[in-house]
């Protein structure tokens, strides 16, 4: 059902210094910072070859980041993102299976613009995983 790897979502207190790190240090190509307030983060996409990485930094009270990065001060992996062709179904499949979708199950529009779901992590060993319709 899943397929390609879309993103590595990276929790940071400082989106500028980490894509400093992830431009000048490890030589990848990054975009500007992004504001997303509709999402509580400013993002930076780091571009790979197979891959993105998205350096995500709290915007705003209530930001979903903001609890993760006071549990992990030094940022840390905050979720992988799935692509799957169908969202609706994959949703259905998964409810289905016992696993828990987070915020009422309906597919949201995502940082991308496509429908996004989020699965618990208790459900997926310790790990955030959202799908994204491809
Ligand atoms: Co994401």
């Amino acid at each position: 059902m899943i397929g390609r790897l879309n993103h590595v979502a990276i929790a940071v207190k400082d989106v500028d210094s980490a894509a400093r790190v992830y431009r000048d240090t490890l030589g990848a190509s990054v975009s500007d910072p992004l504001p997303q307030p509709e999402h509580g983060v400013t993002v930076v996409f780091v571009e790979l070859p197979n891959t993105k990485i998205e350096l995500l930094q709290p915007l705003g009270k209530g930001s979903p980041i903001s609890a993760f990065l006071e549990r992990s001060p030094d940022g840390g992996i905050h979720h992988v993102c799935y692509e799957v062709d169908d969202i609706r179904a994959a949703r259905d499949r998964l409810v289905q299976d016992g696993a828990r979708v987070l915020g009422g199950g309906e597919p949201k529009i995502g940082a991308h613009g496509k429908p996004v779901i989020f699965l618990h992590p208790k459900d997926f060993f310790g790990t955030l995983v959202e799908l994204e319709q491809a």
